[in-house]
């Protein structure tokens, strides 16, 4: 089959040749910046009022401010250019990231509680994986696993869990077929944020992509389904599951619903994406009640990045073949020994002032000493790729360098060697500068802390703190 010019795709989509004229406009421009908050780290209000102070305003769009559900995790900043935002000391010390209100809505749809057990299938570089920890953190809550199959993508994945301190959290390093059948019904929510052809970004990014590839997205739904079929499979009865893509073309959206609701029709339902404004339905694909059920956001509508939407609630048990996943750690590739547990301890007490408890193991690889939280999760059948923090550099084997995720794991224990910055320091390092400081702590590893909020470790030399280690 031919490759179709992009725009008569739409064309062909879209109902009216009203909406193609505004989509027209619209699909290129740029869109209001937003940002999502790390709350369990910061209290929201009073970011926010740091921020306000800048003159950066806080708004939800129109299509969110008028729903009944407060879809507010993310929000759009006016005010600001993507310069300031990247380069500002809270993004650098990752108290919040840049997230497209649409791409931030799937893991709010999904609705998460304090007691669910928690899987995000597809989740590097882990942006909704980050919003449902730091929800599960901020209730007090259970835990999220994160699987991912590529390896590069994984190591950004656990990078970033790491940096926003997100402990709650596991991954998983799993091809998504296998999945169901070795965690059968093991959580109570689910979010497939599946992989896609990504038009949404394409198009927005590079102005030169004019065709649209039918069949790669038709092998793509392919995909789609054997995916939602799989991980249905490990949803418990009565369980909930967000499907979402960053496309609006049909073939990976609503054929792949209606694939699944024709397969599992008397064990699965469609239920409402519960937003007020979700723009117009496509009955071609997939039958105009259910259609309905489903949310779309357009960029000539809701002025948002192009997404798709769908929730699941599964009525009743899917069969399964269990299977057994028996890889283990090799151990023999670290240093576990004791000796190496009381240096540490001894550094930990001595620098930081922390006092270490059993629940920590520590382990060496040849660059880098790792922490383990040793809480145990209920769980018989999966793989977990153990969520190693590096939190110490070792300098020619012997000599301890602390990293910046010693600050992520043991931040409320520290008790030395921290140094508060008053509001007006907290100014001026908002463009990530070494400031001035006069104090006594010369060559030592500082932690910076502004009111409640730890920001990050630093280094003072002669008179400056030096933000970059
Ligand atoms: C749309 S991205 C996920 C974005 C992520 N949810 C976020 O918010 O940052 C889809 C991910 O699925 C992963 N993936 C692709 N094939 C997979 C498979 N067979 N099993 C598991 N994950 C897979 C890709 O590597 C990619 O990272």
């Amino acid at each position: 089959m031919k490759k179709q010019n992009y725009l008569d795709f739409v064309h062909g989509i879209l109902s009216s040749e009203e909406d193609f004229l505004l989509f027209k406009e619209f699909y290129q421009k740029r869109l209001p910046k937003s940002i999502k908050l790390i709350q369990s780290r910061i209290c929201g209000k009073e970011i926010e009022a740091f921020l306000k102070d800048r003159w950066w305003k806080f708004y939800l769009p129109d299509f969110l401010a008028s729903s009944w559900n407060s879809f507010d995790d993310v929000k759009c900043v006016e005010n600001i250019d993507v310069k300031s935002l990247w380069s500002h000391s809270f993004h650098n010390a990752w108290l919040f990231y840049i997230q497209e209100i649409s791409a931030g809505l799937s893991a709010q749809v999904l609705g998460v509680e304090k007691w669910d057990v928690v899987l995000d299938l597809c989740a590097a570089p882990g942006w909704k994986t980050v919003q449902l920890a730091d929800r599960l953190l901020n209730l007090w809550g259970w835990h999220v696993f994160a699987n991912e199959l590529s390896f590069a993508r994984r190591k950004a994945l656990v990078f970033n869990l790491n940096r926003c301190w997100l402990y709650n959290t596991s991954i998983l390093w799993y091809d998504w077929v296998s999945v169901g059948d070795l965690a059968h019904e093991m959580f109570d929510k689910v979010l497939v944020d599946a992989p896609c052809s990504w038009e949404g970004m394409q198009y927005k990014y590079d102005k030169n992509v004019v065709y649209w590839d039918q069949v790669g997205a038709e092998k793509l739904a392919k995909l789609q389904k054997e995916l939602l079929l799989s991980w249905l499979k490990a949803l418990k009865v009565w369980g909930e599951l967000v499907y979402s893509t960053c496309t609006l073309n049909p073939y990976e959206n609503e054929w792949v619903i209606s694939y699944v609701l024709e397969q599992l029709w008397d064990r699965v339902e469609l239920i409402n994406v519960d937003i007020k404004w979700k723009s117009f339905w496509l009955e071609k694909y997939l039958d105009k009640w259910k259609a309905q059920l489903v949310a779309r956001f357009w960029p000539h509508i809701q002025k948002t990045w192009w997404f798709f939407i769908a929730k699941f609630r599964k009525l009743k048990s899917l069969s399964n073949t269990a299977k057994v996943d028996e890889r283990f750690l090799k151990k023999s590739e670290y240093d576990y020994s004791d000796s190496l547990r009381s240096r540490v301890v001894d550094y930990l007490m001595e620098e930081r002032g922390v006092i270490c408890d059993e629940k920590y193991q520590f382990f060496a690889s040849k660059d880098f000493v790792y922490v383990k939280d040793n809480t145990e999760i209920n769980n018989k059948w999966l793989f977990i790729e153990k969520q190693w923090i590096p939190i110490i550099k070792l300098w020619f084997r012997w000599d301890f360098i602390p990293q910046q995720w010693i600050v992520t794991v043991f931040w409320n224990a520290m008790s030395k060697n921290i140094v508060e910055l008053d509001y007006e320091s907290l100014q001026k390092i908002s463009d990530w500068s070494d400031i001035p400081w006069n104090y006594w702590l010369e060559g030592k590893f500082v932690c910076v802390k502004w009111n409640s909020i730890w920001l990050f470790l630093a280094k003072q030399v002669k008179n400056l703190l030096k933000m970059k280690l």
